[in-house]
């Protein structure tokens, strides 16, 4: 399925290397990193070259520095946490170009490492200028490819460079895109696409390839607001993008098109968690607007109120209820692969995450169906910074199949769009 050269189909021995990683990661103001999966799964690469004795240049972006001098974006913490995740010695230097790169480059001895710092503290790097890209190609004799988190973007890291140097995948870059692509075009069936999220302007590609490919396709977080809003269910105070109202609606027309042609569920939650503030203690309840269960069994046998079935005015929704959250268990009880991008509810809030928050009950529930909870176990692939940051969070990234480095990245390759970081590597 990946059709470019990886790092095992070229003579690499004793060559210098430089190795294009994503070490976008998130870093405390104390320079901590909370969290390293993006480090972890780029040292399958690191290892392979030092077993080629390579000289081994790492270059990287972090965050969207203003300048040079914002210190916040440094890659500095991220060369000490590669040293201690590989227990040998990884040197930095202080720019990406010029002569404090080239005379740690010189420095190098066959399996040495350095990393370099922050490629954007040069506006050239997003510009994907011609002169940058060939300062940096200046440092070695290959290029490796292997930050997967940003080969959507055409920069000079990911696209320039490879003008000036003979360039091919890491081991990272050719797994994440096999994995995902196979997924995508021969999955095992039924499929079913979870997504959630904020905005459905980012994901509006991904909806729609799922509902080309998909056997199910369930939206869920506040993306899922939007739509409720288009089918004129009132959503309180619940966040939501009325100018994406007309998306919501093309949405549900293409996917009412796709159910009438073949077996394919668009499912939105028919109940969710609401509440008046986003505070652990804050009083939580449960509105039913689609279904209506709760509201005749609460009331049983006199007629339903409004209440149980209608979020207030002044409420939020948000986490999926327990009747959407079994719906989704018990259709992923018959998939045999699941793809999930994007929480269902308020996860990423520490104060509603650290225990299990109120809000984050129905990821939750989709987390243990994924991982077979009730029978089925599914071949899981998990992609998005915040969801796989959730999953990291809870320790669960070895429990997938698997976890994705990319955000962007992955929606974009999951859309069906051409990745520009990859396209640019030369053919097998
Ligand atoms: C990411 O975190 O998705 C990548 O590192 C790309 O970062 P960017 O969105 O700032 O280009």
């Amino acid at each position: 399925m990946f059709t470019k050269k990886t790092l095992r189909d070229i003579d690499l021995q004793g060559k210098t290397v430089l190795l294009r990683a994503d070490y976008n990661v998130p870093v405390t103001d104390k320079g901590n990193i909370t969290d390293d999966y993006r480090i972890t799964q780029s040292l399958q690469t690191i290892k392979y070259l030092q077993s080629q004795k390579c000289k081994i240049v790492i270059c990287s972006h972090l965050g969207r520095p203003k300048n040079s001098q914002d210190s916040s974006c440094s890659l500095r913490p991220v060369a000490k946490k590669l040293q201690s995740l590989l227990k040998t010695p990884v040197a930095f230097a202080e720019d990406c170009i010029g002569e404090k790169a080239e005379d740690a480059v010189k420095k190098l001895n066959q399996g040495d490492i350095l990393l370099l710092e922050n490629l954007r503290f040069h506006p050239e790097e997003e510009k994907n200028d011609a002169n940058f890209a060939k300062q940096l190609a200046s440092l070695a004799d290959v290029f490796v490819q292997d930050g997967f988190g940003i080969v959507h973007r055409a920069h000079a890291s990911t696209d320039a460079i490879t003008r000036y140097l003979p360039s091919v995948s890491g081991l990272l870059l050719a797994h994440e895109v096999d994995v995902i692509t196979n997924a995508m075009v021969k999955p095992e069936r039924p499929l079913m696409a979870v997504i959630g999220g904020a905005k459905i302007a980012d994901k509006i590609g991904v909806l729609n390839r799922f509902i080309d490919i998909a056997d199910v396709l369930v939206v869920g977080g506040a993306m899922a607001n939007t739509f409720l809003l288009a089918r004129g269910i009132p959503i309180g105070k619940s966040i939501a993008e009325s100018d994406d109202i007309h998306l919501a609606k093309d949405i549900m027309k293409r996917a009412q098109a796709a159910s009438k042609q073949r077996n394919f569920v668009f499912y939105l939650p028919q109940d969710g968690v609401v509440a008046k503030k986003i505070d652990t203690k804050t009083t939580t309840r449960i509105v039913d607007w689609d279904a209506h269960v709760i509201a005749d069994i609460e009331d049983y046998p006199r007629q339903p109120s409004l209440h149980s079935s209608r979020v207030e005015a002044g409420e939020f929704i948000l986490d999926i209820g327990p009747f959407s959250s079994a719906f989704i268990s018990g259709a992923m009880q018959l998939c045999k692969t699941v793809i999930w991008n994007g929480s269902l509810g308020v996860t990423e809030i520490p104060a509603v995450h650290n225990p299990i928050g109120p809000f984050s009950h129905g990821t939750d529930q989709l987390v243990d169906s994924m991982l077979g909870s009730h029978g089925n176990r599914p071949f899981s692939i998990v992609g998005g910074g915040d969801t796989v940051g959730y999953i990291e969070n809870r320790k669960l990234t070895e429990s997938f199949n698997h976890v994705s480095t990319g955000g962007g990245a992955s929606l974009e390759l999951m859309s069906g769009k051409r990745l520009p970081g990859v396209e640019a590597l030369l053919n097998k």
